[in-house]
């Protein structure tokens, strides 16, 4: 059977990138220009920067894509596109250029959600088995979907408030730790001990989240603290609010198993690389007998080899966008 190359392109934050995906598996060459840097300064993206360096970087990165790959369009079978959900200013960066490439070289154009793209990262590892449990933690979602075949996706739960990426980002800018703060958080939280009370979210019997109590009395303890003159054991409190945090995520996880009879768990997007939650869930699944899929660390930040992956499966599932496809800051993965 002849191969299928896919170029996917991926702008929907604060990543420029561009990837060459051999049949949604096997990675030919991935660029990654990341403004980590410049939103920095500010402590978080600022959306107006964001889409402006998109516009600078994105001609040079898909060019050092294919230079890097040794390849031309002509290689090319199809170009996948996150068109939503993200910043709109950035998100139209990418999505513009895709309908460019596709109306010059004639290639068909592939929608992709940005969620499908980090659930997808695991196929460029392993396999994925059906009925199968994603649980999805990043800046911007903390949801469970379940799927029953390739990109069929049903959501069975997700977040009321914050992510759970950005309650990690919250808390560790009150805690004076630069951005992007999760992961300052987590490496804090593993020489730390669980000594501060916090609340736990959301008790009940559904499979959503909220972050925001928990977020909020992190913020209001370290004030509180700072108007007695206390000083705060960051380690500590990193500690506390990555236990509670972790805790909700493998609760909610373990009963969405146990419902609905799954057999394989994969974890994607950025907060997968948590080592706290690996950990856990690496527990979670040994104890239930269920195959796990994590994305190595490369893949679990945004980047353009999960959209090409994606765009593969979804070009077989027969999704194809025209010239008329617009960028979507929110949308459902369906
Ligand atoms: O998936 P991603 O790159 O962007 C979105 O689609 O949102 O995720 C970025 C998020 C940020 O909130 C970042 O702080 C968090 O992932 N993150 C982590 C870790 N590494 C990245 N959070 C907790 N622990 C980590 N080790
Ligand atoms: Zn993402």
């Amino acid at each position: 059977m002849k191969d299928t190359y896919i170029l996917g392109i991926e702008s929907s934050c604060d990543e420029t990138s561009c990837s060459i995906i051999k049949n949604g598996t096997e990675e030919i060459a991935t660029i990654i220009s990341s403004q980590i840097d410049i939103h920095k300064d500010y402590g978080g993206v600022v959306p107006e920067i964001a889409s402006r360096n998109h516009v600078k970087n994105i001609t040079f990165v898909i060019e050092e894509c294919l230079n890097e790959a040794k390849m031309t369009f002509d290689d090319i079978d199809a170009i996948a596109i996150t068109y939503g959900p993200g910043l709109i200013g950035s998100l139209l960066v990418g999505v513009e250029a895709a309908k460019t490439l596709s109306f010059i070289f004639d290639k068909p154009l592939i929608p992709v959600h940005h969620i499908a793209g980090h659930i997808y990262a695991n196929s460029l590892v392993s396999e994925l088995k059906f009925p199968l449990l994603a649980l999805v933690v990043s800046g911007g979602h903390t949801e469970l979907i379940k799927m029953d075949k390739h990109y069929s996706f049903e959501k069975l739960g997700g977040t009321l408030d914050d992510a759970v990426g950005e309650c990690y980002d919250k808390v560790a800018r009150v805690l004076d730790l630069e951005y992007p703060g999760g992961p300052k958080v987590d490496k804090l939280a593993h020489i730390g001990k669980c000594t501060y009370n916090l609340p736990v979210p959301l008790k009940d019997d559904s499979y959503n989240f909220s972050f925001s109590g928990l977020k909020s009395a992190v913020i209001n303890l370290v004030h509180n603290e700072e108007q007695r003159g206390n000083e705060i054991r960051k380690e500590d409190l990193a500690c506390s609010f990555q236990t509670v945090a972790v805790s909700e995520i493998v609760n909610k996880t373990r009963k969405a198993i146990e419902k609905n009879n799954i057999k394989n768990l994969i974890v994607a997007g950025g907060v997968a690389a948590n080592k706290g939650l690996r950990e856990e869930i690496e527990k979670l699944c040994n104890e239930m007998n269920v195959e796990l899929s994590f994305p190595p660390m490369k893949y679990c930040t945004d980047n353009a080899a999960m959209i090409a992956a994606a765009g593969y499966f979804a070009m077989k599932d027969g999704r194809k966008a025209d010239l008329s496809l617009n960028s979507k800051s929110t949308d459902t993965l369906k």
